[in-house]
């Protein structure tokens, strides 16, 4: 084929993100699409990238993340599409940047502080105005967003720490169509956080409740990861099943010493109600997690270390024991010191972890907090770690297995259209590397590092990651869930 192309990537192999096996071929781009899969040899284009050698994948799809900011603040989204991600799932675990239709609490209400611990970039009085901005001043990746339960709690409540009246859900759902109006894919919850926690079941339901008409999404941070998690796990299905919306189980997990081994349980459950209603999960690749520093979650954990501290920042990166010993103070005194803080807690067995990321319908997400001074390494480590340590190292599934779940499962379950596969006419969203070599650089210890093997990284067409950093070009897009009654809307 005798063509010209702006972009050819010759002699790498393809893995197409659907879970089928690999093939030889070349790949040309013409804008922002794919334009051919097959033997290029004779095409000519402005770019030629030589991936011999390497593996050509779908950019990765970060399921679950909380850049809702980052993309704003610091839009090369280096810890992103240095591990090879190109769209990130933003507005997760109830906290979404926007929409702030009142001036946000000073100090920021934990946890919508892990977004912006000042409170300024709460300024977006409407989901659109947020969507305007997203699109006015693009990031290097691709975004489709939430809108989280906890923000209109805040944004809409007078005591949190109560259930919503009447007409307090009636402002969160007027917000939520505002949301989807503009863009939004659906709702996120964190009902373990100090804004949510309050919220009963129904309130959930009924400000969930325009989601269906605009084929939204439901995600969540359950109420209980341990002792109750098949009671959290009831309850997500339940809210799925009367708003009449699929269900994607935030971060899976099983958290404490006595709740070990007991994601066979829980995977089973799934698996069960999955038979009779739409469900996914995603999943972090670490048996330690990271969010606000709280006593309540200490008290699960065998070890804590300090990702950052408002009024002690000098004790980020340092174990909340040897903080307590320091400074002569029982560990509840420490803690006290510490807040507003953010913490990361070993309370999970990599048992499970395995044995969650194997489980066919979960996606993978980084769950990362970019805004950290000392980040749980997830934000940068993430997708190169199932490929090396998990997939190449453990065995525990193959390299298209490990890929599927990264691209072509997660743009299907949260229906983004032409984007998580590798043929002709789908979207330019690339990812090149090394299969011999991927692998996170991050560590607890330096948890900012970009990942090792990732060649070259495509969005939208665009080169945004190659010779180990970012290319300055940002062609992110805001992408919408697409639906049936799509047609319907607007
Ligand atoms: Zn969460
Ligand atoms: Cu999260």
């Amino acid at each position: 084929m005798n063509t010209h192309y702006d972009v050819l990537i010759i002699n790498g192999d393809v893995v197409d993100g659907t879970g089928s096996a690999r093939f030889s071929a070349d790949v040309a781009i013409s804008g922002e699409r794919i334009a051919h899969v097959g033997d290029l040899s004779r095409a000519t284009a402005d770019k030629v990238i030589d991936a011999s050698g390497l593996i050509v994948s779908p950019g990765f799809i970060d399921a679950h993340t909380h850049d809702d900011r980052l993309m704003l603040s610091d839009g090369d989204m280096s810890p992103k599409v240095s591990q090879g991600i190109t769209t990130v799932i933003g507005g997760n675990c109830g906290i979404s940047l926007a929409p702030m239709p009142r001036n946000i609490p000073d100090p920021v209400t934990p946890p919508l502080n892990l977004l912006d611990e000042q409170g300024g970039w709460f300024r977006f009085r409407s989901f659109a105005q947020y969507v305007d901005a997203l699109s006015a001043r693009p990031a290097a990746t691709n975004c489709a967003m939430l809108v989280g339960h906890s923000t209109l709690r805040v944004a809409t409540m007078d005591d949190v720490t109560k259930a919503a009246t009447a007409s307090e859900i009636a402002a969160m759902r007027e917000l939520v169509i505002e949301a989807m109006e503009a863009g939004a894919i659906g709702v996120s919850t964190g009902l373990v956080y100090p804004p949510a926690v309050a919220a009963p079941t129904q309130e959930v339901i009924e400000v969930c409740e325009p989601l269906a008409r605009y084929g939204g999404i439901y995600c969540t941070h359950m109420r209980d990861e341990g002792d109750r998690v098949i009671e959290s796990l009831d309850e997500s299905f339940l809210i799925g099943r009367q708003v009449g919306v699929p269900v994607v189980i935030s971060h899976h997990k099983v958290v404490g010493v006595q709740n070990h081994g007991r994601s066979a349980e829980t995977l089973a459950h799934i698996a069960d109600h999955m038979t009779r209603q739409p469900i996914c999960l995603d999943c972090y690749p670490y048996d330690a997690s990271s969010t606000i520093l709280s006593a309540k979650l200490v008290a699960n954990s065998t070890r804590v270390t300090v990702t950052w501290s408002k009024s002690l920042p000098e004790m980020a990166g340092l174990d909340l024991s040897e903080i307590a010993r320091r400074m002569n103070l029982s560990t509840e005194q420490a803690i006290e010191k510490l807040l507003p803080a953010g913490a990361i807690y070993y309370r999970m067995d990599d048992a499970d972890v395995q044995r969650i990321l194997r489980f066919d319908d979960t996606m993978i997400g980084t769950d990362g907090l970019p805004h950290d001074e000392k980040p749980h390494p997830r934000l940068w480590g993430s997708f190169p770690r199932v490929l090396g340590h998990y997939s190449r190292g453990l065995g525990l599934f193959s390299l298209e297995k490990a890929l599927h779940k990264m691209t072509g499962l997660t743009a299907g379950k949260f229906g983004l259209i032409d984007r998580g596969v590798i043929r002709q006419g789908a979207f330019a969203d690339l990812t090149i590397f090394n299969e011999q070599t991927v692998g996170e650089a991050a560590t607890f210890a330096q948890p900012v590092a970009a990942s090792i093997g990732i060649a070259g990284v495509l969005v939208n067409g665009s080169v945004v990651w190659e010779e180990g950093r970012p290319s300055g070009q940002r062609p992110g897009k805001v992408l919408r869930r697409e639906h049936l009654p799509a047609d319907t809307v607007q």
